[in-house]
């Protein structure tokens, strides 16, 4: 059967790193052979798209975003040949996979940039950006604040400042220069037609500098984009998908779509804190805001949806005050704090409030665009701050209660990182085997919810949506539609019981079939429908005209 181009608009994303998701050669590190051994599990989860986090040889001193070589598999996780298996098994199972394109930095490890610091003359000098000062392109911000001092570090080799926006051992490539351009061109091919699927395309918004400018979203960045996409499309035609991260305002993330033919996805990063905020709040008003603020894109591009993923719940697309208020609200501790944002997973923000967990996870599965789950969010995983960087969050995955979580067969010590062992969050209580014992388990909900949005994943993936504005402002409510289908998702963001009246309007004569249990509701007629709700309760409700 052919594959329909946009499937990317229907898809459930998963988020993994091969380094912690399962051990298949008992050293204490993930690999492609362990990964391979537990694709029936994600198959029956129910996603439909892995996205696999860096994969390629590196020093891994930001766990891979940092790479020494484009072409190869990092040893710890196996070989080429394991990844192609891997893929192989992912695709026989229906499930397509993403992997990341870092393009912005190499690590300083990488013989381009060993080269280029070798000498002036070096033909791989301009292939990173120098400086004889370090005044070049003031005020630009600092991404990595909590590490670094400024976008530029000297390097005693070179005798010159290089430029980076991550961390000081990541210099930034520079993409005015063409040889950087094809060669990345190159490295994508290389993947390509190994079988990926596409990419997640790492920190987009920072590919080229100019003086004066805020070296950010710049016109010549996007120049480049649309370049390799058009290289994409004649080598490909609506065959591969280009996923942008870009941590902007929608404003600022809708050029990246261009006119369809620069990313086919990006992610919604200011939707993100809101979904937090709303529920602290127990207040639509924030959801609504960011959501009508978000422009429209054209209709092959769509929107990434997500709670949590391998970085801190960054808190740079919010106001000052906002990120107080999540900071107190969130982040009590200290040590919870990274850069501008929360180093937790989604259930230890929640406070482990199984009904919060649950209500999140129905609003990012029901909202307009492709939702994004993290690894471990689905059983409820907790984190570890005590550990350094965002490494708290990537711990382990955590397969049963037995030895090493059954992640690995090595000896406890060789783990690359703790397992998560608080009475709270342990392996022990929290893990695969056990919830799949169980249909009351968090795993089985969200295996529920999967199968429910499956069945209607092209109207929760491309239908339009629109907000209702009930007087019960605890109460968030949007009509999702699609050619005659409709879905009313209603929400309760309060700890408390509520009760709403629902102006229905054009629904009138519809009967409301609970998605979840297929029980009926009553008519909808010219009153307001009013519906009650438990603490942090909701409804899909499919509108039926029997
Ligand atoms: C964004 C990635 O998500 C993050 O993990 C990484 O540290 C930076 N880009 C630098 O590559
Ligand atoms: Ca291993």
């Amino acid at each position: 059967m052919a594959v329909d181009p946009l499937w990317y608009k229907d898809a459930v994303f998963y988020e993994l790193h091969v380094r912690s998701f399962a051990d298949g050669n008992g050293d204490g590190i993930g690999d492609f052979v362990g990964l391979t051994q537990r694709l029936d599990y994600l198959a029956d989860l129910g996603v439909d798209c892995l996205w696999l986090l860096p994969m390629s040889p590196s020093p891994q001193r930001d766990d891979g975003y940092d790479i020494a070589d484009y072409r190869g598999i990092h040893p710890q996780y196996g070989t080429l040949e394991d990844f192609r298996t891997f893929l192989q098994e992912a695709h026989a199972r229906g499930l397509k996979v993403l992997t990341e394109l870092v393009l912005n930095h190499t690590s300083d490890q990488h013989p381009w940039f060993q080269e280029a610091r070798a000498s002036r003359t070096s033909p791989r000098r301009d292939w990173y950006v120098w400086s004889d000062t370090d005044q070049g392109y003031p005020g630009v911000r600092i991404i990595f604040r909590d590490t670094e001092r400024s976008n530029w570090t000297w390097d005693p080799v070179a005798g010159q400042y290089f430029w980076h926006r991550f961390f000081s051992h990541q210099p930034d490539l520079n993409y005015d220069n063409p040889e950087v351009r094809e060669e990345i061109w190159r490295i994508m091919r290389f993947w390509l037609e190994l079988g990926v699927d596409g990419f997640r395309v790492d920190a987009v918004p920072y590919l080229l500098e100019r003086e004066g400018t805020s070296c950010e979203n710049l016109p010549e960045t996007h120049q480049v984009l649309r370049w390799l996409r058009q290289r994409l499309e004649e080598a490909y035609p609506h065959q591969k998908v280009l996923l942008a991260e870009a941590n902007m305002w929608p404003e600022d993330v809708r050029p990246y779509f261009a006119n369809g033919d620069e990313f086919h996805m990006a992610f919604h990063f200011p939707l993100m804190p809101r979904l937090f905020m709303a529920l602290r709040l127990e207040d639509r008003k924030p959801v609504v805001e960011i959501m009508e603020r978000t422009p429209a894109v054209p209709e092959p591009c769509q929107w990434g949806l997500f709670l949590r993923n391998h970085d801190e719940l960054t808190l740079e697309m919010v106001t000052d005050i906002e990120r107080d208020y999540m900071w107190d609200e969130y982040a009590k501790d200290p040590l919870a704090r990274l850069n501008l944002g929360i180093r937790r997973r989604l259930t230890p923000l929640l406070e482990g409030d199984r009904r919060r967990v649950e209500l999140t996870n129905a609003l990012l599965l029901s909202l307009r665009g492709s939702p994004f789950l993290y690894y471990g969010d689905e059983i409820g995983m907790g984190d570890n701050i005590s550990l350094g960087d965002r490494h708290g969050v990537r711990t382990p995955m955590q397969w049963s209660g037995g030895y090493n979580a059954g992640f690995s067969s090595a000896d406890t010590d060789r783990l690359h990182a703790p397992l998560v062992a608080n009475p709270l969050y342990g392996y022990p209580v929290v893990n695969v085997a056990a919830q799949s014992q169980s249909d009351s388990s968090l795993l089985a909900f969200m295996k529920r919810l999967l199968r429910v949005r499956r069945q209607k994943a092209r109207l929760f993936g491309r239908g339009t949506l629109r907000f209702l504005r009930p007087a019960n402002h605890r109460v968030l409510a949007y009509v999702r539609e699609l050619e005659g289908e409709v879905v009313l998702v209603v929400t309760n963001l309060s700890g408390a019981a509520q009760a709403v009246e629902l102006e229905l309007g054009e629904l009138e004569g519809a009967i409301p079939v609970e998605l979840f249990g297929g029980s009926l509701f009553p008519r909808v007629s010219h009153a307001p429908y009013v519906l009650t709700l438990a603490p942090y309760g909701f409804y899909w409700l499919e509108l039926r005209w029997l």
